[in-house]
């Protein structure tokens, strides 16, 4: 009863620019954003095939794809932890600090590019990247190969993978399983992805109010799409520039993929599915509190200075875009054999 009648004097004083209607936000919302879907069926117009999937699955969390046998992708994009590392940069081979913070790996397939700066034009490109950074995994591809190749069960798998190959076990094919695996780590169900399917409770009357200054704010202009973001690219400091703790001026960011000025300091707008699971924020890691990623967000990129109750609304809303994880079960990895390349 107490809490019909507290619905009913909120609907009666309702905040000015607070639609009465739920129907109204939904469908301008739906015109912005989509639902996470059930699953990802194709990747560049090819089925993904459950053979792929779960050896990207081994290969996900196999540390010896690193030299170290330390490391894997799981390390930097913990699944247990929202898809990511949780330390403002991430920490590579031998103790190395690298110069960005981890993106999570969930939802990534929704992405238009990957990385901070969209370097990477698919998941297949980019798996690629970490094995070979220095400061990440710090192999090559002949060395991958070598130790995949030194191991008789990835051998049959990456058979059982690629049909018809008469070499199967090759860095490309790597990178294609584990991006397979990839497009299975998404996150659907999200309470904001319910209220878009129709289901007005799914958000409170805070969530709704955060949505609705998220888009009249100018924040959706930038964070849309599926992923709310992740589509495309701006410089971070439209209007005003963070400090160089927040934006280090070493990190031009597009600026170094496509060496043209307008790109200085551009980024992509980043997705915000999960990001209440994936502190700390920006491509720099520095700030702990998405209140604080909010208000600076609002400062930096559209010139306002929200209200504190404006930034804990809009903070509120980005809490409904956690989804449910799949549930992922941890591979046992095939042993090592006496032609392995050892660790260095
Ligand atoms: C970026 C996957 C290994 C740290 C990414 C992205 C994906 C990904 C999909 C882009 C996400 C986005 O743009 O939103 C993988 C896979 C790995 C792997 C499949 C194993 C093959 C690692 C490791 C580390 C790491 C071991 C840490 C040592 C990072 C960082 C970025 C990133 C810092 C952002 C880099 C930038 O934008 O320049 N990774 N990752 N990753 N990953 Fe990984
Ligand atoms: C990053 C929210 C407006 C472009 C972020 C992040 C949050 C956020 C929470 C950090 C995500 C993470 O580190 O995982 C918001 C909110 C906005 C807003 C609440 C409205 C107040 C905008 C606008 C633009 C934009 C208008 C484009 C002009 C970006 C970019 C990044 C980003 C480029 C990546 C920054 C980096 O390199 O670290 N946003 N945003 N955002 N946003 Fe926004």
């Amino acid at each position: 009863m107490r809490r019909l009648m507290s619905a009913a004097v909120m609907a009666a004083f309702a905040l000015p620019g607070v639609p009465a209607m739920a129907d109204e936000l939904r469908e301008t919302a739906l015109g912005l954003f989509a639902t996470v879907p059930a699953r990802v069926e194709q990747v560049r117009g090819a089925p993904v095939t459950a053979e792929r999937v779960e050896l990207g699955r081994k290969l996900f969390f196999e540390p010896r794809l690193s030299r170290s046998h330390v490391i894997s992708c799981n390390t930097c994009h913990n699944l247990g932890t929202g898809g990511a590392d949780n330390v403002p940069t991430s920490i590579g081979h031998g103790w190395q600090k690298g110069p960005r913070n981890s993106p999570t790996v969930y939802n990534a397939a929704f992405n238009v590019a990957q990385f901070w700066d969209g370097r990477a034009a698919d998941l297949r490109e980019q798996a690629k990247g970490p094995v070979q950074a220095g400061v990440e995994m710090n192999s090559t591809p002949e060395r991958v190969v070598a130790t995949l190749k030194s191991i008789p069960d990835y051998v049959a798998e990456f058979a059982g993978a690629f049909p018809g190959m008469a070499d199967p076990v090759t860095f490309d094919n790597m990178a294609l399983a584990i991006e397979a695996f990839e497009t299975t780590l998404i996150t659907p169900g999200a309470r904001f992805d319910r209220f878009l399917g129709g289901d007005d409770a799914a958000l409170d009357a805070t969530e709704r109010r955060g949505l609705q200054v998220f888009i009249d704010s100018g924040c959706a202009a930038c964070h849309n799409g599926p992923n709310v973001g992740g589509q495309d690219y701006f410089p971070f400091g439209v209007v005003e520039r963070p400090g160089a703790e927040v934006l280090p001026q070493g990190d031009k960011g597009r600026f170094a993929v496509t060496n043209t000025a307008d790109d200085e300091y551009v980024f992509r707008a980043a997705p915000l599915r999960n990001v209440a699971l994936t502190a700390p924020y920006f491509h720099s890691g520095q700030a702990w509190e998405l209140e604080q990623a909010v208000a600076i967000m609002s400062t930096a990129q559209l010139g306002t200075e929200m209200t504190d109750e404006d930034v804990r609304a809009v903070t509120a809303f980005l809490h409904t875009l956690t989804g449910t994880p799949p549930v992922v079960t941890y591979p046992i990895l095939p042993a090592s054999t006496a032609t392995t390349p050892r660790p260095e």
